[in-house]
């Protein structure tokens, strides 16, 4: 035990659940144990060519160095226009900010726009880095649970509010869930933040990614006024495949923006150089190799859906984004297994089973807010998730 006296801004964090699954999983699979994978928050396929071969060219020519703070120009340009793509507003290179990781980003958001004891709002069921991020900012978490949709009414952002409140943090489409938020949902949603002077952190980095027929509306662009207040989150990680290259981006009004900038300047110098001139290629030429992962993902995604809707019990609106799936199994709490004499009192349980009695990896609920839901990932092969579902159906039908 070390002598040491950690800070309670870290004694207190909690690792991240999901990274610490996938971490068993990898040690599982080194020790030669075969395991369906639908752990993966990052898609099971390359990045594009043209980002890789950008890459090369630029250690080929030295340009492994600190860049400008706020990332390169031509980033921050080609960022403007994946800002436009995603929202349909119009953006300037000043209003973007490359940042370490979209994870970062709201990070380094949240930093800014969060006092001590502010209160950053988010929905429920939520990627679970959300909650430690907001402690690290200083800010308190104030969770809104969302309906049986996956999606939070007005009314309950306005009964949790208080004067305290300072930030929405919102993610369409959603990790885990697979929600997108409809238009007029967040027009309601704006509204309410303008009246009560809330800030939006819209976490839009699947926004590529919406099936059947969905379509992503950024819910910073559903009211101009909204504009001034919010911050925009993208990256490279999902919709390029770029999750190791850590590039995410931030837009907002360019005086935010400088503000954000001069903070990375402090905490990270720079972007890192190598992954930007990456992302530049990526973002003007690799535009094609994503269309062609987005449509084996539609693809899974509906086979995921029909199984899932096929097994009495389980309860799963249909995805419409991102890339999982969150089955809820407040059915089968308290039963027991037929095989393992094992109860299951909780997703977390029943993710445990699927481990140990069907080498199923997936991450249980609880990470994400909602602890009798499982989120399965199809960031993987057709067979292996078929396979899977199969192998979790008749898993549940021993439950009794
Ligand atoms: C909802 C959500 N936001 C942000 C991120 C962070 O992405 P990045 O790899 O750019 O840090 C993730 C990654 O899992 C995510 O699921």
């Amino acid at each position: 035990m070390s002598p040491v006296k950690l800070s309670a801004r870290v004694a207190t964090l909690q690792p991240s659940a999901t990274l610490a699954m996938v971490a068993r999983v990898k040690e599982l699979k080194a020790e030669g144990v075969e395991v369906l994978d639908l752990t993966a928050g990052e898609p099971d396929f390359g990045p594009p060519s043209c980002a890789e071969a950008a890459a090369k060219d630029a250690i080929n020519a030295g340009l492994g160095r600190y860049t400008a703070a706020a990332g390169l120009p031509e980033l921050r340009e080609a960022a403007a226009g994946l800002a436009k793509e995603t929202t349909g507003l119009n953006w300037s290179a000043d209003q973007l900010l490359v940042t370490t990781g979209a994870k970062l980003g709201i990070c380094q958001a949240l930093m800014a726009l969060v006092e001590n004891g502010d209160e950053v709002l988010f929905p429920v069921p939520c990627w679970t880095s959300y909650p430690e991020m907001v402690q690290l900012a200083g800010g308190v978490p104030v969770p809104v649970q969302c309906g049986e949709d996956h999606l939070p009414s007005v009314e309950d952002l306005a009964a949790a509010t208080s004067e305290r409140s300072k930030v929405l943090l919102i993610n369409t489409p959603c990790n885990p869930t697979g929600a997108v938020y409809p238009k007029a949902l967040l027009e309601e949603i704006g509204k309410w933040a303008l009246k009560n002077g809330i800030a939006i952190i819209s976490d839009e980095i699947y926004a590529a990614m919406t099936f059947g027929g969905a379509k992503h509306v950024s819910p910073i662009a559903v009211l101009p006024e909204l504009r001034e207040q919010s911050i925009w989150v993208g990256g490279m990680s999902k919709a390029f495949a770029m999750t190791g290259w850590r590039m995410g981006f931030l837009g907002g009004p360019s005086s935010i923006i400088t503000k954000l900038a001069g903070l990375q300047s402090q905490l990270a110098s720079s972007p890192p150089a190598i992954s930007q001139y990456a992302s530049i290629a990526a973002l003007r030429d690799g535009t094609e190799d994503c269309l062609k992962m987005h449509s084996a993902f539609e693809k899974r995604c509906d086979l995921v859906s029909k199984a899932l809707a096929t097994m009495p019990g389980v309860d799963c609106p249909q995805p419409q984004g991102a890339f999982y799936a969150f089955p809820g199994f407040g059915y089968f709490l308290g039963k027991t297994d037929s095989e393992t004499g094992k109860q299951i009192q909780s997703g977390d349980d029943l993710a445990e089973l699927l481990l140990e009695a069907d080498r199923i990896a997936v991450i249980g609920g609880s990470a994400f807010g909602k602890p009798d839901a499982i989120r399965l990932s199809f960031a993987t092969s057709e067979s292996v998730l078929q396979t899977a579902l199969e192998r979790l159906a008749a898993r549940l039908n021993k439950l009794s």
